[in-house]
């Protein structure tokens, strides 16, 4: 089997039957990340570029990595230090990394849509790493891949998701690809950060944490994006913290062997406590180290298509 497509741009279009390709290899990518000897020649030959126009600390990391444990060629471009601050469009841009021969090119940047606007533009694959509100698509799957790892399958289990619904990139990715594979996804939070129509996506919309984590297989919390919210949405930290965080008690109210998990950073004493961090049922950083075998497989998919 290939992976038949130029680009990685959200879940919402991608099919069950991709998303488990990719996580088999992934498997695969993982053995040889801990096996001692992390080189490969996967991406002999091949360039990446990482184009990053907001901070990033765990996704250009982990790909950066992953490029250079397999062989690849790789670059970076902040915004803040490329021609972007002087004013060059993000097609002027992508077509100037495009000519330089490059064969992936990873985007996060603050408008939604834009790695498909790159996409169309540019020869080389692209990656979305994160755009606006709307998806963060590696991510997405490096969670998946945690969760099955851990539980084999996600067929049958109740995913909550407890947060800031609203802002949320990896939320949105999570529910696309966590619905194909058959979880039963729920979502609580202040009712500010909760969309509108979030039912339409197939998920459960609970306005108490309680009702969301009752007898839950996974909690994923996640960050309130203080950046993203030009006017408060919550009366305080203080108060999130009091109805929405996650301490040892109100997760007692999951099944016994839930997993936790936060795509990160985290606002540690926000969204979960750090006994809760810390304890035997956080997968954390699990998630950091699966980010990179993900994406060890997803760059090698994608340069083999052709
Ligand atoms: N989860 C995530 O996207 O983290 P970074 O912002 O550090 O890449």
């Amino acid at each position: 089997m290939k992976l038949e497509r130029k680009d990685l741009l959200g879940l919402r279009d991608v099919s069950a039957e991709e998303i488990e390709y990719i996580l088999d290899t992934a498997k695969t990518m993982k053995m040889i990340l801990t096996s001692g000897n992390k080189k490969t020649p996967h991406l002999q030959g091949k360039s990446i570029v990482t184009l990053f126009y907001e901070n990033s600390t765990r996704t250009r990391l982990s790909f950066e990595l992953a490029s250079k444990y397999m062989g690849a060629s790789s670059a970076n471009i902040s915004s803040s230090v490329s021609s972007a601050a002087k004013g060059e469009s993000l097609i002027d841009t992508g077509r100037t990394i495009d000519r330089m021969g490059t064969d992936v090119i990873v985007i996060r940047h603050p408008l939604s849509g834009a790695p498909s606007l790159l996409a169309k533009n540019v020869k080389a694959s692209v990656i979305n790493a994160g755009d606006g509100m709307n998806e963060h698509p590696t991510q997405a799957l490096l969670d998946i891949f945690t969760i099955m790892e851990i539980k084999g399958s996600l067929k049958g289990l109740k995913i909550a998701i407890i947060g800031d619904i609203y802002h949320s990139r990896v939320a949105r990715s999570n529910i696309w690809g966590m619905s194909k594979l058959g979880a039963d996804v729920c979502v609580a939070g202040p009712t500010t950060l909760l969309p509108p129509l979030m039912e339409n996506l197939g998920v459960k919309v609970y306005n108490t944490v309680q009702e969301a984590l009752i007898d839950a297989d996974v909690i994923m919390a996640l960050r309130i994006q203080l950046e993203r919210q030009k006017k408060g949405l919550f009366p305080s930290i203080r108060e999130y913290s009091r109805f929405f965080g996650l301490d040892e008690k109100r997760l007692k109210l999951a099944k016994k062997d839930a997993l936790i998990m936060h795509p990160g950073p985290v606002n540690r004493g926000v969204e979960l406590t750090t006994p809760v961090i810390e304890s035997e049922k956080s997968f954390i950083n699990v998630q950091v180290t699966n980010g990179v075998a993900v994406r060890m497989a997803l760059l090698y998919l994608l340069t083999r298509r052709s």
